[in-house]
């Protein structure tokens, strides 16, 4: 029997939820063409209860030509065929809440794929079209247009703007594939709050939002230039393209749908902006509702660093009534297992990794062990923390980053936009390893869309389910401890054995202990409920995390 998770009618389901991310195509393969689809995950929903998740976040299942992994969508009002059907869709839901498991689906609002229809009626429409006025379309400077309306870059790398082949050009922030709506336009606005309708009478519970920050934009008739408009402030919702405030009006017709329903519908916003209080707006109840913070995924394995994150994080919770989001890993980023055994960034965000991805996983050298030892103790402490927790499909299995995929193999648009500087997120999104052999271990009955690498096959779930010192079992263990314990979204700070060292107390008596430091110190006292690595009692080992037990005060 399934316990039931949560109260299905709960409207605060999410607050402390720990939702589980899953890269459709990467998952679980039921026809064996060598893409995950809707029906491989329906298969896998025990292995999901066991877990003991409360939500999926499923990324991008539409039909797409792929040039982004997906977040280039065709048409949001239906399944990619690859994927299934929309019955299949109907039939996944099904399934999952009737394991007490909620559904999360990504919506990706700031940019369709060139082949939506709207994009081509605007490519078959003149210049001046209501067709084109759906998209954002400007004249190319030159006599004939023939030079970009700017020399903006995109986040892919090479040019934000694409001629059309009559003088004008498009806006695309991403992949050329990836045109941006013009969220002035009446008809777009209308067509999500339809979109989200529709997946919303189909049961699903939430939305993660793509970019949720990008959507409003105002582009002056004399476009600046790259570097002025890296130069503008992004801190006062005037930036021509980024966080500007009047985002929220959308954002505000977006909760007047959420609310329509019962519970209503939850929805997280993915949004880069800075200060990070200006995350808040994104996270407000009149507006999304929650918003990711990715400040635990930027920090580097370190107690003070941890400490601040989650302090200021906590604050600004307590701040908008939502709820903190953390988040380690995800479909964009290097695994965490595996940026632990590299070292640390400092100032040069992601340098190592960086290097590491394009040596082919040679330079600098990692340190696998510690990597996962480090990663099981950074998130035995999160998930000990208040708010919803995000996990990433296969970091319960500790999986690393892939590293030394064939550029022939490799589908990531970074790769290609940016040769030779960045391989791209490809080495994250390596089919999940099911079974110890087989095929494309027991991902499908063939081989996987992304090769996987011989080590897989001894992180996989079969080599993992029936070990109680396997990652796998400290992710259950974690995750049904958690909802027994959990109660107020409060934690305190027990003075530490050192600097090295974080302990935290929740209400009811249940406290986490990190020691972030190369030495042992002394255990706390307390009940061990659950430790992040082997533990002998007298001691907490260096890069380890228990939970205790103790007599609530
Ligand atoms: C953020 C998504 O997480 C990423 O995978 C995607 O490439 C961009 N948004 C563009 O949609
Ligand atoms: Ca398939």
């Amino acid at each position: 029997m399934t316990e039931q998770r949560s109260d299905t009618h709960d409207p605060l389901w999410w607050h402390q939820a720990a939702v589980y991310q899953i890269y459709p195509r990467s998952f679980a393969d039921a026809n064996g063409d060598g893409i995950g689809d809707l029906p491989g995950i329906t298969s896998r929903v025990d292995y999901l209860a066991r877990l003991g998740v409360d939500a999926v976040w499923l990324s991008p299942f539409y039909p797409s030509a792929l040039a982004d992994g997906g977040y280039d969508v065709d048409d949001y009002r239906d399944v990619d065929p690859r994927l299934g059907t929309l019955g299949d869709f109907d039939a996944m839901v099904a399934a999952l809440h009737g394991a007490g498991i909620k559904l999360i689906v990504d919506i990706v609002p700031n940019h369709s794929s060139d082949r939506h229809e709207w994009f081509r009626e605007a490519l078959a429409a003149p210049k001046g079209s209501p067709e084109r006025d759906r998209y954002v379309f400007r004249d190319g400077l030159g006599p004939h247009g023939e030079q970009p309306p700017a020399d903006w870059t995109s986040m892919f790398g090479g040019p934000a703007w694409t001629p059309v082949g009559d003088g004008q050009w498009y806006l695309h922030l991403f992949a050329p594939e990836q045109p941006d709506f013009n969220w002035r336009n009446e008809e777009v606005r209308a067509d999500f709050l339809k979109t989200l309708r529709f997946w919303s009478d189909r049961g699903v519970d939430g939305f993660r939002v793509d970019v949720a920050h990008a959507l409003a934009k105002d582009l002056p008739p004399d476009l600046p230039s790259q570097a002025e408009l890296e130069a503008m402030d992004r801190a006062t919702g005037t930036h021509l393209l980024w966080d500007r405030d009047e985002v929220h009006e959308i954002y505000a017709e977006w909760r007047r749908v959420f609310d329509e329903y019962d519970p209503p519908r939850i929805a997280v916003a993915e949004a880069w902006v800075d200060p990070p209080a200006r995350r808040a707006r994104y996270a407000s109840a009149e507006g999304l509702g929650q918003a990711f913070n990715f400040d635990l995924l930027e920090a580097d394995f370190d107690a003070a660093g941890f400490r601040r994150v989650i302090d200021d994080n906590l604050a600004q919770a307590v701040e908008t009534g939502s709820s903190t989001t953390w988040v380690f890993s995800n479909h964009d980023v290097v695994r965490h297992a595996t940026r632990y055994g590299l070292p640390p960034n400092g100032d040069t965000p992601r340098k190592s990794q960086r290097e590491w991805l394009l040596s082919g996983g040679t330079e600098p050298e990692l340190d696998a062990v510690r990597g996962l030892r480090r990663a099981r103790a950074a998130t035995l402490l999160m998930l000990a923390l208040p708010g919803s927790a995000y996990l990433y499909q296969g970091e319960e299995l500790g999986l690393g980053e892939v590293a030394d995929i064939p550029d022939e193999a490799r589908q990531d648009p970074t790769f290609f936009r940016s040769p030779g500087v960045d391989v791209g997120r490809d080495g994250c999104r390596v089919p999940i390893p099911w079974t110890v052999e087989g095929p494309s271990f027991g991902f499908g009955s063939g081989s996987a869309h992304l090769p996987q690498p011989p080590w897989f096959g001894k992180l996989s779930v079969e080599a993992q389910a029936q070990d109680p010192a396997s990652t796998l079992a400290l992710y259950r263990e974690a995750l049904a401890l958690r909802r027994r314990l959990q109660t107020a979204e409060t934690l305190t700070w027990a003075p530490a054995a050192s600097d090295e060292v974080l302990h935290l107390r929740r209400p009811g008596g249940w406290e986490a202990v990190a020691n972030f430091g190369a030495t042992a110190v002394p255990m706390p006292a307390g009940d061990v409920l659950l430790a992040s690595g082997p533990i002998d009692g007298s001691e907490l080992p260096p890069e380890t995390t228990v939970w205790l037990r103790v007599a609530s005060q």
